[in-house]
């Protein structure tokens, strides 16, 4: 197949690319990425110069462009991550993420369609979505696949209204499509806006942790290869026209991994214990702050027979070994535009 991946420079998107790449040389995969601030071709320079590789400059928010790479290179498949994804951001700017996460992803479906023109087989477009979309759960409870929508930020419900499109040219064109919903991942490359790599950065760095509120706020959390894992997956044995939420059943309040963090910290930097935790700072919190995400995972355990491939405390170890020896790319991406972000991020520190 030809398959478009969006958004293969950032985060999770470079591990899917160099999944699909690595696994799949029966594929030529396309890399299509604006280059925003938050991606970055060294997340996938060791892949670069793979014979079933192509990396497109490109914005899926520009429709001409899009009809045009669609019809220049006949894609069979689309997984498309591209996407504005930091909650903060979006309380601050929510028209780019309507720009790019609503009307891009329509732009997608729009050239998808066209160049399929109703003939769908072996067509398949994989749409890359989030747990924010359903809201918040309370103390108990897990989100399943059943869960109505209740979005809370305007991330989230830029991300819902893409899932909301998705399902709508399924309906009315088609359009073969499968959707994947996953709570927080975490991981090498992760961009040090978002909670883990931040505070690896600023411990680093002997910088304040900002702990937004109380902290006890509760994500699930993932290791981002294990989301890539369960893509590749998906792409190639999910259901058509069906919905699997991925996690790993790992929940923690903030405070607390916060603690563990720090505690591993202390011990990676040879510091003295319970060092790192004093750096800790209870700051404004966060607007419409969701209290708490989980994922019921037992569709695609039951179905597609995933589940994730390490621990909590392994993935952790790997991630802080790899902020560790790519210190350059950590101190790469918090030069320039990211100072600016960060002093207007947290004024109030
Ligand atoms: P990211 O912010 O790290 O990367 C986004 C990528 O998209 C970047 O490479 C950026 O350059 C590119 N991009 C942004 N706007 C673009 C545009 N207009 N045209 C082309 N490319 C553009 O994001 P991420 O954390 O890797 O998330 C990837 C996807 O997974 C998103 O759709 C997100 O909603 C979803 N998701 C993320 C998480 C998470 O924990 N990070 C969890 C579940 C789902
Ligand atoms: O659940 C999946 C989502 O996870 C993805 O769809 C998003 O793209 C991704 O950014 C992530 O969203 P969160 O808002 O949960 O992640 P973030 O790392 O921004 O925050 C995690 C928790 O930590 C959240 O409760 C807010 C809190 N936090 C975050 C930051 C950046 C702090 O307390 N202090 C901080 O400085």
């Amino acid at each position: 197949m030809k398959i478009l991946i969006t958004g293969g420079a950032g985060f999770i998107g470079s591990h899917v690319v160099r999944r699909f790449v690595t696994k799949h040389p029966e594929h030529h995969i396309y890399n299509l990425d604006a280059l925003t601030y938050a991606g970055n071709l060294e997340n996938i320079k060791d892949i670069e110069h793979a014979k079933n590789y192509t990396f497109l400059k490109g914005d899926i928010t520009d429709a001409a462009y899009i009809q045009s790479v669609f019809e220049k290179y006949q894609f069979d498949g689309v997984v498309h991550l591209a996407a504005e994804s930091h909650v903060d951001r979006s309380i601050t700017d929510p028209m780019a993420f309507v720009k790019t996460n609503v009307f891009g992803t329509v732009n997608l479906l729009n050239a998808a369609r066209d160049l399929w023109k109703g003939d769908y087989e072996g067509k398949r477009f994989y749409h890359v979505s989030t747990d924010e979309v359903y809201g918040t759960l309370g103390a108990t409870g897990l989100f399943t696949e059943e869960t109505p929508y209740a979005p809370n930020s305007p991330y989230s419900a830029s991300k819902a209204s893409s899932d909301h499109f998705v399902r709508a040219y399924g309906e009315t064109y088609g359009l073969p499509y499968v959707l994947t919903n996953c709570s927080n991942n975490y991981g090498p490359h992760h961009f040090p806006e978002k909670l883990i790599p931040l505070f690896i950065h600023n411990i680093i760095e002997e910088k304040p942790l900002p702990v937004y509120g109380d902290g006890n706020y509760t994500r699930d959390w993932l290791f981002v290869i294990d989301h890539a894992r369960a893509i590749d997956l998906v792409f190639h044995e999910g259901k058509n026209a069906e919905t699997y939420n991925i996690g790993g059943f790992n929940e923690w309040k903030n405070i607390d991994l916060v603690k563990v963090l720090c505690t591993l910290m202390d011990r990676k930097l040879g510091r003295a214990e319970g060092s790192s935790a004093q750096l800790i700072t209870f700051v404004k919190d966060r607007p419409g702050h969701d209290l708490r995400y989980a994922i019921d995972a037992t569709k695609i355990n039951t179905q597609l027979g995933w589940q994730p491939s390490v621990t909590f405390e392994e993935g952790l170890a790997k991630t802080i070994d790899w902020f560790f020896d790519n210190q350059e790319w950590l101190a790469n991406v918090t030069s320039g535009a990211y100072q600016e972000y960060y002093q207007k991020q947290y004024v109030n520190e």
